[in-house]
């Protein structure tokens, strides 16, 4: 790994903001694209579990569609592509099994060695189901991937903005997800700024380090 400059990052960081406007006559290349998806696939989860699929649209007809399900937005239509983060509802044991399968054909572990794996994330997963919390954890995860999604975007030169002004319903609906188990939670239009977007040359809104930095 060759790590990348403090100066690079932080550059690349402040030069991500919340695009407004994107220029609709810019697409991102396939192999952008594809280290883009590497990212999102590459994300952290609890226990490694993945609840999550990741819906991407480019259709043009289906992301104006979308426009009317976001407030009226401008991004999912003018973006290149829209990612739509989508969570696993009702997390269960079938889930833990389906992960400790992959887990075994990818580390060569035998099933049998990952039995006292199993019960821990299945205990997790009865306590957070028997408190009504599985759903709110399970998405807690997607939006770890939204951030991996957005800082990468910003170091390979991509803009992006976060959209949780939507509707998740309509966008369920438009996009087909009712009864797959999968219910949208966030979405995130990726592309290329446009000259017009005001908002780039916004200052950076952030509280001093000396009131978010706690040292002990
Ligand atoms: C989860 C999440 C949802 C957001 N939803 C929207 C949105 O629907 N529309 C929008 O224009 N910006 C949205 N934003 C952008 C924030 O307003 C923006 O990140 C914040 O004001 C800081 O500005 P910056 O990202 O440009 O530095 C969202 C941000 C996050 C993290």
């Amino acid at each position: 790994m060759n790590p990348i400059s403090t100066d690079s990052l932080l550059t690349a960081l402040r030069w991500r903001y919340a695009t407004k406007k994107f220029d609709p006559t810019r697409t991102i290349p396939t192999e952008t694209w594809s280290a883009l998806e590497q990212a999102l696939i590459l994300s952290p989860s609890s226990f490694g579990l993945q609840p999550w699929k990741f819906v991407v649209v480019t259709d043009p007809a289906l992301k104006a569609q979308l426009v009317a399900a976001s407030w009226g937005q401008s991004q999912p239509k003018d973006c290149s592509h829209l990612v739509v983060l989508t969570v696993r509802q009702g997390l269960n044991h079938a889930d833990v099994d389906r992960y400790l399968q992959c887990s075994s054909a990818i580390t060569g572990r035998p099933l049998e060695a990952l039995s006292g794996y199993r019960s821990v994330i299945t205990g997790f997963v009865d306590t957070a189901t028997a408190t009504g919390t599985v759903d709110a954890w399970s998405t807690r995860q997607v939006y770890i991937a939204l951030g991996q999604f957005m800082a990468s975007a910003a170091v390979i030169g991509v803009d992006t903005c976060p959209l949780e002004g939507i509707d998740p319903a309509k966008y369920d609906e438009i996009l087909g997800l009712k009864g797959t188990g999968y219910a949208t939670v966030v979405g995130c239009a990726a592309g290329y700024r446009s000259s017009e977007d005001g908002y780039s040359k916004a200052p950076k809104v952030r509280f001093a380090a000396s009131e978010l930095i706690v040292r002990r």
